[in-house]
């Protein structure tokens, strides 16, 4: 029996690497820093069985096409999969892994580690000894805001929006949140967004990107929050209107803001939102230690020898394929 075309779009981590080897010794990986273009992926992917793939990668129909009608599995080492198009996986057959859970407990604490930067403005001062200021304590420097006591409101109350209300327990605020479908743990209550808008110092970002929640915090919602809030979005940067949260930030309109994702990644040298003293922006680290991206690709590597196998995924985006 031919052995299976393999590619795998990034660098990954040896553990999930090896996994993969272990099964399958004859892949193919992309060795470079920089991801492969669309073109270059075009002509990677063709005649493949089996893609691994990571956020950086937009995997359509027409790459499926590309692919051909032998492509079996596409696992995508992320738990956010908007970049792949889940439609047209469904509608060929494919299935889509991807790595939910491992990542959770990484990407609150980054949510908690923004949310306690802009609110002592950590950055601000590192920036303030660096530029020569410091030259006193002073009882009015760089004032911030206080955690106990506040309320965080958190919109998307999945595994990563709950890791974060348990996380807001330790700190003694008081925690709200907006999920239709979610029940409340940690002490959470549930209501409705405008309440949320209203009552929240602070507001952290968990949906995913969807249709629903393309561009959700715009003008509209900016004008609902407290004129002391602060924005933290650890989601995905499409859910922001960035050119609304940029106006709500110049005119003082809201607090601070701190993102780990914008919209597009990278966020251009050119963007007005680097103009902003009270704008922190990382870039995508939310799942980005040792452990985490070890596990993930393990997730992602045991997604693609499931796959490969004709086995159903351990994590699977689009279970529907299994019924056909
Ligand atoms: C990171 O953003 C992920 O979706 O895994």
């Amino acid at each position: 029996m031919t052995p299976p075309k393999i590619f795998i779009s990034r660098l990954i981590p040896s553990r999930g690497l090896d996994l993969v080897k272990e099964h399958f010794p004859t892949l193919e990986i992309w060795p470079h820093e920089m991801p492969p273009t669309c073109e270059q992926l075009l002509e990677k992917v063709h005649g493949v069985d089996g893609l691994l793939c990571t956020l950086t990668e937009k995997v359509d129909a027409e790459l499926m096409d590309a692919a051909g009608p032998q492509l079996k599995i596409i696992s995508s080492m992320s738990v956010g999969v908007d970049h792949i198009d889940i439609v047209a996986a469904t509608a060929r057959g494919i299935p889509i892994g991807n790595t939910p859970g491992v990542l959770t407990d990484a990407t609150a604490d980054m949510a908690f580690a923004l949310l306690l930067s802009v609110a002592r403005r950590v950055m601000e001062g590192e920036k303030y000894i660096r530029a020569g200021k410091w030259k006193t304590w002073h009882p009015q420097l760089l004032l911030g805001a206080d955690l106990v006591g506040s309320t965080l409101g958190i919109v998307g109350f999945g595994r990563i929006g709950q890791a974060v209300a348990k996380r807001a327990q330790g700190f003694d605020m008081c925690v709200i949140f907006y999920d239709p479908t979610a029940d409340s743990v940690h002490g959470a209550q549930s209501v409705g967004l405008d309440e949320l808008l209203h009552e929240s110092d602070f507001v952290s970002l968990h949906v995913p990107l969807i249709p629903n929640t393309k561009r959700m915090v715009n003008a509209d919602f900016l004008s609902k929050m407290k004129p002391n809030a602060i924005l933290v979005n650890t989601a995905r940067g499409g859910v922001v209107d960035q050119s609304a949260l940029y106006d709500a930030l110049k005119s003082n309109q809201i607090f601070s803001a701190a993102l780990d994702v914008t919209d597009p990644e990278p966020l251009p040298m050119d963007s007005p939102l680097l103009t902003l003293e009270n704008c922190l922006i990382v870039p995508h680290l939310g799942s980005a230690s040792q452990r985490t991206r070890d596990l993930m690709s393990l997730l992602a590597a045991e997604n693609l020898v499931a796959g490969l196998k004709g086995e159903r995924l351990p994590n699977c985006v689009n279970p529907e394929v299994y019924s056909r």
